[in-house]
């Protein structure tokens, strides 16, 4: 009894440490999101509700018709309610997030990133 009690201190130790390592970057809602994530050439999300894995790919001159968006990589079709989203220097940086923009994102090195947007209580 005690080993299990023991046991389950520790593993929550360790998962807190990890979690805690993870880059976290906070929003309000209707903000635009400005996340550190480096200088890839494409970013990995996971997101919302919906689920899945989004993909944007920085336009680098010879990809016009593919990229500057978030697509969707199992339909392959552009995400309609997405952010208007564009790099810039070392930033991604996403206008008017939401709620649904909460959630996980990569570099191209497969670097985590956490992003939580909060929505704000309605004034009045
Ligand atoms: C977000 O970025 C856009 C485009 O640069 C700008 O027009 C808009 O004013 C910004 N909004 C906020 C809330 O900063």
């Amino acid at each position: 009894m005690t080993n299990r009690i023991l046991f389950f201190t520790i593993l929550f130790v360790f998962a807190s440490l990890i979690l805690a390592s993870i880059p976290l970057f906070t929003f309000n809602a209707g903000e635009n999101a400005t996340i550190g994530i480096g200088d890839s050439k494409e970013f990995k999300r996971s997101v919302g509700s919906a689920g899945g894995i989004q993909v944007y790919r920085v336009c680098d001159g010879k990809n016009a018709k593919t990229c500057g968006y978030w697509e969707d990589l199992k339909t392959k079709k552009k995400v309609a309610n997405a952010p208007v989203t564009k790099k810039v220097g070392k930033n991604l940086v996403l206008e008017k997030v939401t709620a649904e923009d909460s959630g996980s994102y990569y570099d191209d090195g497969d670097i985590y990133f956490r992003v939580q947007i909060f929505e704000l209580a309605p004034t009045k």
